[in-house]
């Protein structure tokens, strides 16, 4: 069944995702990191305290409530539609948190390696307090987020997020080793790198926050498949991005992809067009050492047509992704769901 995706309604608040059904929730979530984790950092306090009070989206966490929320009904009051029945346990909020943690500590370890200047607006970690300090905090930021996972006490949960490690590993290593290598350029082995990098803590988010309330495997797995699908659009928009919103507004430089050589989906699209791929090509072998070179090689993957492909894809990974909500009654909560969906595609920082 196809979906219209102009149909769900825009209610997005971008800064992050303001919805009122989980409203007062994100803000405990946001308070216990910014405010409450700092004071128990000790020489780290100053740092995490500038790493959390930067203005991320917060989408994850979002996700691990909504879902918390949408599968605490049991099927008698999702019939009824009442959405305000549902509850969300300690649990949730505990793996909202630890999800953000998990994320925000990858993006200090990838920073260091990306050599980035610039991360939510701010200066990176590295650059302001040196590399040491930079794996030492991406370090106790992935410790905190393991006493946490220790808290929810779920053998299961902690499996999925320790899988989740791995792949974030995996993901990152396949990038690097594929830098400026032409031959390593297709399309599934990008949505798999896209899965490993991004999709997979999106679907641990929602999977096991489908989990905490004990629903039967196949809601499980659907709620695994939604965060997937997501995750999956959430990184290919995240690169289309990068060649078309501005550095300021992206609060990091623009064009940092092609510059380092990763080839995301507008490049992979690109080259699979004969009548720009030999000048692509061309361009890429020069490393773009004349500053020109990169708004030219932007210039060939529009004509390609790359970028409208690229949203394309992105499109039928959220297509993919609300379907899986379908089955789940109507409310509040499912409706945030889908907007986090519209979001995905229509954001551009
Ligand atoms: C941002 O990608 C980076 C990630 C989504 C994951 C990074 C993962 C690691 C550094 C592995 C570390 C993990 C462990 C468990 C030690 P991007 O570079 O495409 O996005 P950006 O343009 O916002 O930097
Ligand atoms: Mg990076």
């Amino acid at each position: 069944m196809t979906i219209d995706l102009s149909e769900i309604k825009d209610k997005t608040n971008l800064r992050g995702i303001s919805f009122e059904s989980i409203h007062l929730d994100l803000e405990i979530v946001d308070k216990n990191l910014s405010v409450e984790l700092p004071k128990i950092c000790g020489p780290l306090a100053e740092i995490i305290s500038f790493i959390m009070s930067a203005s991320g989206k917060r989408i994850r966490p979002a996700l691990a409530l909504l879902v918390g929320y949408l599968t605490s009904l049991d099927s008698e009051s999702l019939k009824s539609t009442n959405s305000g029945k549902a509850s969300l346990k300690p649990q949730h909020f505990i793996l909202a948190e630890l999800t953000e943690l998990i994320h925000t500590a990858s993006l200090v370890h990838d920073d260091l390696l990306d050599q980035s200047i610039q991360r939510r607006g701010q200066e990176t970690i590295h650059l302001k307090w040196g590399t040491k300090v930079a794996v030492i905090t991406g370090d106790f930021l992935f410790a905190q987020a393991s006493v946490k996972l220790g808290e929810i006490n779920n053998t299961e949960i902690v499996s999925i997020y320790a899988q989740v490690l791995a792949e974030l590993c995996i993901g990152e290593i396949n990038q690097a080793q594929s830098r400026f290598d032409l031959s390593k350029i297709d399309l599934n082995n990008y949505i798999t790198k896209s899965t490993n990098k991004t999709a997979s803590l999106f679907s641990a988010a929602t999977k096991s926050a489908a989990l905490l309330n004990q629903l039967p495997n196949h809601q499980v797995e659907q709620m695994f498949s939604y965060g997937q699908n997501l995750g999956i659009a959430f990184q290919i928009i995240d690169d289309l991005i990068d060649f078309t919103s501005e550095s300021k507004e992206l609060g990091k430089p623009a064009m940092g992809d092609l510059m380092q050589g990763i080839f995301t989906a507008p490049v992979i699209y690109a080259l699979q067009d004969e009548t720009v791929n030999l000048q692509l090509k061309e361009l890429i072998k020069t490393r773009f050492a004349d500053p020109g070179s990169l708004n030219e090689a932007k210039a060939l993957i529009s004509s390609s047509g790359g970028f409208d492909k690229t949203l394309q894809l992105a499109e039928s990974y959220v297509t993919k992704a609300l379907t899986e909500l379908e089955s789940f009654p109507n409310s509040a909560y499912k409706e945030n769901l889908q907007q986090i969906a519209q979001f995905v595609l229509k954001r551009h920082s």
